[in-house]
């Protein structure tokens, strides 16, 4: 059998765990997790697996970045069963810090990357990446790893994230890992446990709405209106859906795409959407045209 992962959940013996591998000469990965692993966090395990000696994931669910009437308190946690699935990765070790850890009584610095958190998810999650940056940032500090693995899933993160390691020079290479989908083509995530049976029918709307848009844009299409309209009927055409956004951007700065002369799409173009089925709210996105 598979040895667990040694499981770290104070500070000084994160850093004695890190001392230690940094002294044998080998090189880490750090996964950034909030744990309920399925099969989308196992991909980013694997890859940096493949591109790094010791593999850490970082398993908390971090208050920060949810909102005050967001879904904190009935976030899916399961550490048993997330130890479980790292151990036949080769994963050496799990980081766990409670809040306290985390978040000492009167903290109070924050790291906030500006502009590219407005747009899109940071509309209806206004303190989201801060939260997001904040806790990654700490991450990178306490586990100073050689690569850190993020998923394309949540695509305006990565955009993010990189973003903050350049500007702030921090010595980690950010790797993206593809989105893992369900056979239906719904992006696997750890807050599809909450939909009900319609809801999860329901979802995969989002992909083929994504797919929709995709393959009309390669059969020549380049109203942008006409595409998004195309998705947001195809959505709206579920019952149990209701849209948060859906847009079509620049996939480096995430700003509004440039038109063209005869007021058509031009250049690189990602499009993402957010959409609530109930109080869940799920995200997903794609490259339309252009470089991955
Ligand atoms: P979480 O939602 O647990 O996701 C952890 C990582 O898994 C993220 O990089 C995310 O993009 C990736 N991921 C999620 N679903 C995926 C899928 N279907 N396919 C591939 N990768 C997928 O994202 C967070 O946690 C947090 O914001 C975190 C970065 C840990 C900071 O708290």
């Amino acid at each position: 059998m598979d040895s667990l992962p040694l499981v770290i959940q104070e500070i000084d013996a994160l850093r004695q765990f890190v001392a230690a591998t940094r002294a044998q000469g080998r090189s880490i990965g750090l996964v950034p997790t909030m744990g309920a692993l399925h099969q989308g966090h196992l991909s980013l395990v694997r890859l940096a697996k493949r591109r790094a000696d010791c593999v850490l994931v970082s398993i908390y669910v971090n208050p920060t970045q949810f909102g005050p009437k967001e879904d904190l308190a009935r976030y899916p946690r399961d550490l048993q069963g997330d130890l479980l699935a790292l151990a036949p990765l080769g994963v050496e070790a799990v980081f766990t810090p409670s809040d306290r850890t985390m978040y000492p009584p009167n903290f109070c610095t924050f790291v906030a990357v500006a502009g590219m958190t407005t747009c899109l998810c940071g509309v209806s999650r206004p303190t989201h990446f801060r939260g997001v940056t904040t806790v990654v940032a700490k991450l990178f500090n306490l586990v100073q790893p050689d690569l850190a693995v993020f998923g394309e899933k949540d695509y305006q993160q990565l955009v993010v994230i990189r973003r903050m390691v350049r500007d702030l020079d921090f010595p980690v290479e950010i790797l993206a890992g593809v989105t893992v989908r369900e056979s239906d083509g719904l992006a696997m995530s750890s807050r599809n446990v909450n939909l009900t049976p319609l809801q999860r029918r329901s979802a995969t709307a989002l992909h083929r709405a994504l797919s929709t848009v995709r393959e009309r844009y390669r059969e020549g299409e380049r109203d942008a209106s006409r595409l998004l309209g195309l998705a947001r009927e195809m959505v709206e055409g579920e019952p149990e859906l209701r849209i948060d956004y859906l847009e079509l951007f620049d996939p480096y700065e995430l700003h509004a795409l440039p038109l063209g002369e005869g007021g058509g799409l031009e250049g690189p173009v990602h499009m993402a959407l957010a959409v609530y089925a109930g109080n869940t709210r799920l995200i997903d996105n794609m490259r339309i045209s252009g470089e991955d």
